[in-house]
């Protein structure tokens, strides 16, 4: 089968916390899959785990079947640079010293280092919506939201096979973060790569997933095609999450912190709710 990332029993720890505890997925070329669920539950640990900036406790991640290197994100091999990850605050991505055209000239130049085409930085920029001149300027020389974009350019020049996006949209103003969001997809799926896409924003979710994994304490509890899940959740989590959604079209931001008051069955394991198919 050829998987772009196949992640089998994840286990993340920091000291006596385990933040991911068994986590296995997979993503397609062309797939987009959401990991959605409260703040806290580990999706960043799983997202950093993937992408090689830290290392598993147990488990595997596998890149087109090779196992991904621990080695934080600038030191990697030439291959591991089709693994590209977009963090929610864009100051992580982004050199406050370089200007924007150099920063998203590394990308170029990654990809060009694995044989493959990209565009120059300026069309890179109109590409997310800024305007090509603005390759001179200096990321401090852009709003929050304008920072990401560039973010999301000096990624998508490297011309990735798999984007870990982690909560990508989080920062931007309301107005734009569906837009974005839309773009990114358009784009990866434009170039035929796959995207992890991490949120708690449950509308901008069933936008634009393919498949959602729902994750509760460490563990993912309910996974499938994002219309079932949402059309017909499984596990009792999923299902308050849903519930919890003010309003009928689905728009929903889920809670910043853990219920205190969780109810003991949200932990529970269902096994229907699982890689969850549509019967054929
Ligand atoms: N570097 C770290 N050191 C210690 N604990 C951490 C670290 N990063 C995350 N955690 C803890 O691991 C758990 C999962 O965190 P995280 O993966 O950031 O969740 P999420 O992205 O879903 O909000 C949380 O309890 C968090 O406090
Ligand atoms: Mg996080």
């Amino acid at each position: 089968m050829s998987e772009l990332l196949q992640v089998d029993d994840l286990v993340v720890r920091y000291g006596n916390l385990t933040a991911v505890d068994g986590v296995s997925m997979t993503i397609r070329p062309g797939e987009v899959l959401a990991l959605v669920g409260e703040s806290g539950c580990g999706k960043s640990s799983t997202a950093r785990a993937i992408v090689g900036m830290d290392r598993p406790a147990d488990g595997t991640v596998r890149f087109r079947g090779d196992e991904v290197p621990t080695l934080g994100l600038r030191r990697r091999r030439p291959e591991f640079t089709a693994v590209q990850m977009v963090f929610q605050d864009p100051n992580s991505s982004l050199n406050p010293r370089k200007r924007v055209g150099e920063q998203i000239l590394d990308g170029v130049r990654a990809a060009r280092a694995r044989g493959l085409e990209s565009d120059e930085p300026g069309t890179w920029l109109e590409a997310v919506g800024l305007q090509a001149d603005m390759v001179s300027r200096y990321p401090h020389q852009f709003s929050g939201g304008q920072r990401q974009r560039v973010a999301i350019a000096r990624a998508l020049a490297a011309k990735p096979d798999l984007i870990v996006a982690d909560e990508p949209i989080s920062a931007l103003d309301a107005s734009s973060q569906a837009s974005v969001a839309g773009m990114m997809r358009q784009l990866c799926l434009e170039a035929g790569a796959g995207m992890l896409f991490i949120s708690h924003d449950l509308s901008v979710v069933r936008l634009m997933a393919d498949r959602v994994m729902v994750m509760y304490r460490g563990a993912v509890v309910e996974s499938g095609p994002t219309s079932l899940v949402w059309g017909d959740p499984v596990h009792p989590y999923t299902r308050a999450l849903l519930a919890a959604i003010p309003h009928p079209d689905g728009k929903g931001v889920l809670p910043e912190a853990p219920a205190a008051d969780a109810p003991e069955e949200w932990a529970s394991r269902v096994e229907e709710a699982l890689n969850r198919q549509i019967a054929a």
